[in-house]
This record gives C-alpha cells, sequence and structure tokens, in this order.
C-alpha cells in the first residue's frame, strides 16, 4: 500500500519535476535564494538544461559536490552520469588544479557541451570523459578514487556501487543524486513512465544504507542525497 502525499499532485512542476515533493515549497524556494547568483559555465549550463530539459542537479546538489570534494581533499573523482557538464564543472572545481575527474555518458552531444563548458572556466585539463555505459565503463576506468558520483540510471545504481566501491579508498565519499525521486520514493508513484526507477530506488535506498563498507544516509535536500563514507 502506497503512502499518498495529496501536495504533490496539486502543483506544478520544478527543476527536478514535483514540487512540495521533499520539502515543502516555501522551505525550497527561501533556501534557493539564498544560494549566491551563478556565473560563467554554470549559469549558461542551468540556462541550457532549463531550455533542452536535460535532467541535471540542483544549483545546491553542485554547490554539495564542490563543497564535500574541498573538505574531503578529493583530488580524483568518479562520476557516473556527465549529461552536460553541470555536476562536473563543480566536482572538477572541487578537486583543485591537482585533481582530476573521471565522467561517464553515453551521450556524446552532451558530453561535448560539457565540454565546451567547462573550457569556458579553463577546467577541461581536470575532467576524462568516457563515452559508453557506466556499467562497463567503471571496470576500466583507473583507480582510486576519493570521490564517487551516481546520477545515471536509477535500475543499475547498485551496479555501479558495487562495481565502483573496489575502487574508492577507505575515507572515500560517495555521492548519489535522486534518491527521494520527487518523493515518489517514500510516497505514491506519480509518474508512470518513473515506475521502474522508483522501485528501483526503493530497493537501493536500504541496500546503501546498510552497506556493511559504509557509513550513509539520504539527505533530504534536492531530490534526496545519498552521502556515504566507506569505513571498510
Ligand atoms: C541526470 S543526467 C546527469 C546529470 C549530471 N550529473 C548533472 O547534474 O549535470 C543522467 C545522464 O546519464 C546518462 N546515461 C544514460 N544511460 C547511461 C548509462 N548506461 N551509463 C552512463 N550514463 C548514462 C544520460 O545520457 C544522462 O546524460
Amino acid at each position: 500500500m502506497e503512502l499518498l502525499i495529496p501536495s504533490i499532485a496539486a502543483t506544478m512542476a520544478r527543476m527536478k519535476g514535483i514540487p512540495d515533493g521533499i520539502l515543502h515549497r516555501i522551505q525550497a524556494d527561501y533556501l534557493e535564494a539564498l544560494l549566491p547568483r551563478r556565473a560563467g559555465a554554470a549559469a549558461a549550463l542551468e540556462t541550457l538544461a532549463q531550455r533542452d530539459r536535460v535532467p541535471i542537479v540542483d544549483p545546491e546538489v553542485g554547490r554539495f559536490l564542490e563543497q564535500t570534494a574541498i573538505a574531503s581533499r578529493a583530488k580524483r573523482a568518479l562520476e557516473v552520469g556527465t549529461a552536460i557538464g553541470y555536476s562536473t564543472l563543480h566536482l572538477a572545481r572541487g578537486v583543485g588544479a591537482d585533481g582530476h575527474v573521471v565522467t561517464i555518458d553515453v551521450d556524446p552531444a552532451r558530453q561535448e557541451t560539457a565540454r565546451r563548458h567547462l573550457a569556458m572556466e579553463r577546467l577541461e585539463s581536470r575532467v576524462e570523459f568516457m563515452l559508453e555505459p557506466g556499467l562497463a565503463a567503471i571496470g576500466r576506468a583507473s583507480g582510486p578514487f576519493d570521490l564517487l558520483f551516481l546520477d545515471a540510471i536509477k535500475e543499475e545504481y547498485r551496479g555501479y556501487l558495487d562495481l565502483a566501491l573496489p575502487k574508492l579508498r577507505i575515507g572515500g565519499v560517495v555521492i548519489c543524486d535522486n534518491l527521494l525521486w520527487s518523493g515518489q520514493v517514500a510516497g505514491q508513484i506519480l509518474k508512470e513512465d518513473e515506475r521502474s526507477s522508483t522501485l528501483a530506488l526503493r530497493e537501493f535506498n536500504p541496500y546503501f544504507t546498510n552497506h556493511p563498507s559504509l557509513l550513509a544516509q539520504v539527505l533530504s535536500f534536492g531530490d534526496g542525497v545519498g552521502f556515504a563514507v566507506k569505513v571498510k
């Protein structure tokens, strides 16, 4: 029996789809307004994502990626799901001038857009692009990594994690986007085309939070952000 969150269905779409899916709208709007205005490639990519309906992380999640990379002194990051490079941009900033980001996607046009926008900020030399399915690419990506970011096919999150975890150093960080999936994971499935991904996330989340190698939880900002430290 699914839980009902009636306010979700009643209102119109925001960045990730459904307002009030995670936070009450007034809180979400307030928090968004607190973020400094983006400039340069970040602003351009937000505009592009909105225009072309490319799903990218929310601005606060981009900022969180950058903060986490800096705070954990991550120098090597692995990302599954480049899209147009919005999250990649934040990771590339976070790892610093001597850092390296390996990013994976299957869409060449999106990766080309990412490449161009990273070049705008002179960050392209920090990023290595892999153009193939995540499940194949992770095995070939040369670790070890300090930070792992998952943001591609929701049904494959467990596969990405299982493949990438051996390449993450102890003390390294895992971040996964969309773990609350507009509120549908804990509540009612509202988009039929997201049924399979929602069911997959319902299985993934307890796997992630109870994983014996991880100290993990799901944070209720953005679209629900999984955060873990590899402890063994
Ligand atoms: C949600 S978007 C990533 C957004 C990006 N992380 C950001 O915030 O800027 C998901 C991406 O996963 C890519 N994708 C789809 N199937 C994939 C696969 N099998 N392996 C890797 N990436 C895949 C899509 O092309 C899409 O660009």
